[in-house]
């Protein structure tokens, strides 16, 4: 058990909900933050059902001040220490590029992009003030080769995947390790009503406990990660094999694979 503290964005669904009870049970203090609140307030019932602490608040991620006072509050409710932030809270507009009003696409890439630029930001200061302390950002699968029929998701999540590896180069020296997850589709409310070709042809086979268990699972980094420096972190087969098959297959082959896998099915 550990006295590790925690700050989960978009933790009241989905993967946010089950990592915050995952760490609970692993005995960390959980900072549960999410634009629905009353997600939260079931959230809070729960973690407390299994002994560990839990501090709740509303947080809009594309909020700068928010996002700082939050975790200025929680920071000092641990004595000045953040353990663990995880920039979770995402969303995920599917369809033609075209047809997606462009209104939609800024506030997707305001939550997906600036949201983790806000966290990452805001968090430096407590972040460098506590040893062994690590950054999670959520990316995915759809890093790996941009998406047709979720473009601006996908080229989101290629901007965290970038500044997940230059902090982890800027910050590594400083004591604060910075790595990325990489699922591919999990069933979530965020997956719903989404059909897309990739979808249809990979299908949607990872549950939201598979994720929260793998970000424990990098945070608590083994003995090898160690070693090797891991800095981003597949999850799933299906996201393993084709994260290795595109870094060693040539760049055209990546493209018709993937052009195959979004076919209409
Ligand atoms: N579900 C998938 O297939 C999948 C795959 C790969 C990566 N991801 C990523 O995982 C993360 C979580 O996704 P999920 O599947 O659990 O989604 P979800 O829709 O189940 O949950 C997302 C949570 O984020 C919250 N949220 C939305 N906008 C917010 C904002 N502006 N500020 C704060 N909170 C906000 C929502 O209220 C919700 O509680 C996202 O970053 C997503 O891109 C999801």
């Amino acid at each position: 058990m550990t006295s590790r503290s925690v700050f989960i964005t978009g933790a009241a669904a989905g993967i946010g909900r089950h990592t915050a009870l995952t760490f609970a049970r692993k005995g960390y203090s959980i900072g549960a933050y999410d634009i629905d609140e009353a997600g939260l307030a079931t959230l809070a019932d729960e973690v407390k059902a299994v002994g560990a602490q839990i501090l709740t608040g509303h947080l809009d991620v594309t909020d700068a001040d928010e996002f700082s006072a939050r975790l200025d509050e929680f920071a000092a409710s641990h004595g000045g220490r953040l353990d663990v932030l995880i920039n979770n809270a995402g969303i995920l507009l599917a369809g033609a590029f075209e047809e997606i009003p462009l209104a939609a696409q800024h506030k997707q890439i305001d939550i997906n992009i600036k949201g983790v630029t806000n966290g990452c930001h805001s968090a430096y200061r407590h972040l460098k003030a506590t040893p062994g302390s690590v950054v999670v950002n959520i990316a995915s699968a759809s890093a790996i080769y941009g998406q047709a029929e979720l473009a601006s998701y996908s080229a989101t999540k290629f901007y965290v995947r970038g500044l997940t590896e230059a902090l982890d180069i800027e910050w590594g020296p400083q004591g604060i390790r910075v790595v990325a997850m990489w699922p591919l589709f999990v069933q979530t409310a965020m997956t719903a009503n989404v059909s897309t070709g990739t979808t249809n042809s990979l299908g949607i086979k990872l549950g939201p406990q598979d994720v929260a268990d793998a970000i424990l699972a990098a945070v608590e980094e083994s003995k090898v990660d160690k070693l090797i420096h891991r800095v981003h972190y597949a999850v799933g087969n299906q996201t393993r094999a084709m994260s290795l098959g595109s870094r060693f297959s040539p760049a055209w082959l990546t493209r018709v694979v993937n052009k195959k896998l979004a076919e209409p099915h």
